[in-house]
């Protein structure tokens, strides 16, 4: 299966299956939105709470935040938003295409203009007349900056600025509390928040599913230290969010060291988790060095002191900070494309596997009765019941047993258990592995204690 394919045909199981479909498709989509089906949903979350444990429960030296995605539109200068968060845009007057000028010319001359003045970008398409992707035409609008924060407008009769911004990451609201946290829980640096939630970014996308959206979901931490301590925390972290890749199944990454003259303006030193994407090797996740600047900025336009004092040496300082970055919505991707195989069996008959680490797959285990008839239906519901308690389970009883375990391969289900006419006389079930396509005969009594470490994850 080409690379393309592998695309065409996630994208296509996602809809088939309700993992994903496309945003407001009843009025015919909106561009660069999804919406998360029931199985999507349930993926999504999986990964969420793996991380959540992984990184907030699991951990001393972390607390959890839950704010606010309207931030005081100072908070947006402060951080350098407001001035410098632009994408350069280019128009086609000819079809009126609007693209990244930088997409643009990497597709077009196989070059990297990051960083590039807008003069540099219009000179660079006009002396090698680069043309449109689209149209063919060379008739382009000068190079534009576009702020990539959403904008709303707060109650009219609010005096001054009515302006408000949808946050584009989820780490400012870590910063605008960090006094609060430092004030209520008795944590003391080196110390870390997370936070999860939704992030907006009003982007360009060359359609790559999920990949790039404008309404995602980041998990992000904030890690405060002191300065002296930044590059042994950053390694630490890098391992870290490693370990989280192996954990649930991302096995295709590798490491991209930013070149210094191209760091964000917050970075001394940032590295990406690059993942082998079916159109291209792109980033999964990042780490960054963001010294003390956002809290010295925050403490300059809101005019409140972010000085942390040690307790043991009695030093005074704004402590400096290592940011993990995880998107959401490319570790489902990552999951989905890595997971995705099809499979001829024998006798010539084939199978779609989704190949989800147990612990995120939305579906834990199918459940079926071999007939309906003779109290098998109603034995399978009573165990269903009762998994149900602890996971997410799957009750069927339509169609041909072997359809049943396909349909349960395809959205990534690691276990089924099937009821049949033993199990009415001695309490035994099938348990079938979707992976090896093993059955093996297990008490139902003992289905919880078996099943539950193959949940759990290995970190
Ligand atoms: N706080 C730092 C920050 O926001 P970023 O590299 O711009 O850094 C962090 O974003 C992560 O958020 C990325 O590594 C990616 O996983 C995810 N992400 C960023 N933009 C996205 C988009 N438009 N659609 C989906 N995910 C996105």
């Amino acid at each position: 299966m080409s690379e393309s394919d592998l695309l065409k045909k996630v994208v296509a199981l996602c809809k088939r299956r309700g993992f994903v479909f496309p945003g407001s498709e009843i009025y015919g989509g909106f561009a660069n939105t999804y919406s998360y089906g029931p199985l999507g949903a349930q993926l999504k979350k999986n990964v969420r709470d793996l991380w959540w444990q992984l990184f907030v429960q699991r951990r001393e030296d972390m607390v959890g935040l839950d704010g606010p995605i309207l931030l005081h539109p100072e908070a947006w200068r402060a951080s350098g938003h407001v001035e410098g968060f632009n994408d350069a845009l280019i128009d086609c007057k000819s079809c009126k295409a609007r693209l990244r000028a930088d997409h643009l010319l990497e597709k077009a001359l196989g070059i990297d203009v990051e960083g590039l003045s807008l003069e540099a970008i219009n000179t660079l398409v006009q002396d090698n007349n680069v043309r449109c992707p689209h149209c063919d035409a060379f008739d382009w609008t000068p190079a534009r900056h576009f702020n990539l924060m959403f904008s709303t407008e707060l109650s009219k009769t609010q005096e001054g600025s009515s302006i408000a911004y949808l946050r584009p990451e989820t780490a400012q609201a870590i910063f605008l509390d960090f006094k609060n946290i430092i004030n209520t829980m008795r944590v003391q640096v080196p110390f870390g928040v997370a936070q999860v939630g939704k992030a907006f970014r009003n982007e360009i996308t060359p359609g790559n599913f999920i990949f790039r959206v404008i309404e995602f979901e980041q998990m992000e931490i904030e890690y405060f230290i002191h300065p002296s301590k930044w590059e042994t925390t950053f390694s630490n972290w890098l391992e870290e969010m490693q370990k989280f890749c192996r954990a649930i199944g991302i096995t295709k990454t590798s490491l991209f060291e930013h070149p210094q003259e191209k760091l964000s303006h917050y970075s001394k030193r940032t590295v990406d988790i690059m993942y082998d994407f079916p159109f291209g090797r792109s980033e999964l996740y990042g780490i960054a060095y963001r010294t003390d600047f956002d809290l010295k900025r925050h403490s300059e336009f809101a005019k409140v002191n972010m000085e942390y004092l040690d307790p043991k040496s009695n030093e005074r300082y704004i402590p400096h900070v290592i940011e993990p970055t995880f998107g959401l919505d490319r570790s489902v991707l990552a999951v989905l494309c890595e997971g995705y195989r099809e499979e001829t069996l024998e006798g010539g008959e084939s199978r779609v596997v989704l190949g989800l680490h147990p612990s995120i797959a939305p579906v834990k285990v199918g459940i079926f009765p071999l007939m309906k008839k003779d109290g098998m239906a109603e034995k399978a519901q009573a165990i269903a019941r009762t998994l149900s308690k602890r996971w997410h389970v799957n009750y069927d009883e339509g169609g041909a047993i072997g359809k049943r375990y396909r349909r349960q391969d395809e959205i990534g289900t690691p276990f089924c258990i099937t009821v049949d006419y033993q199990t009415l006389e001695d309490n035994t079930v099938t348990l079938r592995h979707r992976d090896s396509m093993k059955q093996e005969r297990l008490n139902i009594a003992d289905l919880e204690s078996i099943l539950a470490p193959a949940f759990e994850i290995n970190v």
